[in-house]
């Protein structure tokens, strides 16, 4: 990297160490500590990820911005440094303040962004629950992925990655002994997200929030990973209603996690039958004839006749229908991919 990311990645690295010590080590932090270890955070985990906590300001002073001018840092490169927000005087600010700060880093384990959480469980109106750093020369939210340097690594051995929704999904899975843990920033997936995935393993688990919104990213980020990487095997976990992988370690422990996260994985092609019928009333003759249609549809993604066939077998078996018909109607559907 040119000298100014340099100069950026290293007051990234001075940033965590600086919010991790004031989490860990001072009264400041208290509070925050308290938050994190309530919810089920442990000082390992903290450790590991070098969580944090961005105090408000003290004697007026924000506590980012003053450590960065003792170092007598440029206040052009503090301005653009996505750490500092400009007053209408011209004054620079801390961005993160009152925060839980969980360093992101690139693929490489160096910080090049922050996302900041509020202490409270729900945020109020007008104040966004996580607060991310803004795009800067070292920070590409459309690339990133969360704890992609450690997951990278498990991947190797465990043949995959897993895509949570949140950070503190992929923290709690890590501490229940899953490392292959990554999510995006926010909730959009990106297709240069998958990319990066496509070029590290060749399969990709989702396990978003076990609720309506979980679900339907899901099917969003299925459809993405099978449009940018087709090669790129997708397995589906659906987590209990209500629950996220982060409230789920909670409630029944790493060990029920690990089972959970192996024994309820599916296909991506059961998880789209199940999600096509989720409103509908099969018992109802047309809506039953409708979802055989789309299910059909479905089914002819499939790539192999093989696989095509396990399918068919299932649905034929589910409803009591002649196979001969489904195996006709499928026939007639065109193949999506070349
Ligand atoms: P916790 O409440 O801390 O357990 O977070 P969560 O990960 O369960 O949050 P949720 O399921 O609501 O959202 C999933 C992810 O979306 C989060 O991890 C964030 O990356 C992102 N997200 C949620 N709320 C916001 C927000 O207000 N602003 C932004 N930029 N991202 C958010
Ligand atoms: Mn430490
Ligand atoms: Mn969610
Ligand atoms: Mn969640
Ligand atoms: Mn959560």
């Amino acid at each position: 990297p040119n000298s100014q990311g340099g100069q950026l990645g290293r007051l990234h690295e001075q940033a965590a160490k600086l919010y991790h010590h004031i989490l860990v080590n001072t009264p400041a932090g208290q509070p925050a500590l308290k938050y994190l270890l309530d919810r089920g955070m442990t000082r390992e985990l903290i450790d590991q990820f070098n969580l944090g906590f961005a105090p408000e300001p003290t004697n007026g002073q924000p506590v980012l911005y003053q450590y960065a001018q003792q170092q007598e840092l440029d206040y052009q490169f503090l301005r653009k440094s996505g750490l500092f927000v400009e007053r209408a005087d011209g004054q620079l600010q801390d961005r993160f303040h009152g925060r839980v700060m969980y360093p992101i880093k690139n693929a490489n384990g160096q910080v090049i962004a922050f996302s900041g959480r509020i202490l409270a469980k729900k945020a109020p109106a007008n104040t966004p629950k996580y607060l991310n750093s803004p795009e800067t020369p070292l920070f590409n939210k459309r690339q990133t992925l969360f704890n992609l340097d450690l997951a990278k690594q498990a991947a190797r051995k465990a043949g995959h990655l897993t895509l949570f929704e949140g950070f503190m999904d992929v923290i709690a899975a890590y501490g229940a002994g899953i490392k292959t843990g990554i999510a995006s920033m926010g909730t959009s997936f990106t297709s240069e997200q998958v990319q990066a995935i496509a070029r590290l393993t060749s399969q990709l688990t989702i396990a978003y929030d076990g609720d309506e919104p979980g679900q339907a990213a899901i099917d969003r980020s299925l459809k993405l990973v099978e449009d940018t990487a087709p090669d790129l095997t997708l397995r589906v976990v659906q987590l209990p209603a209500g629950l996220d992988p982060d409230e789920y370690v909670q409630k029944y422990g790493s060990l029920k996690f690990q089972e959970y996260m192996t024994h309820g994985e599916e296909t991506a092609v059961d998880f789209r039958l199940a999600y096509l019928r989720k409103d509908l009333n099969l018992q109802k003759q047309s809506e039953l004839i409708n979802y055989l249609n789309a299910a059909l549809e479905v089914i002819a993604t499939v790539p192999t006749p093989v696989g095509q066939s396990v399918y068919l077998k299932k649905l034929a078996g589910e409803f009591g229908l002649d196979l001969g018909s489904l195996e006709r109607q499928l026939a007639s559907i065109p193949a999506p991919r070349a």
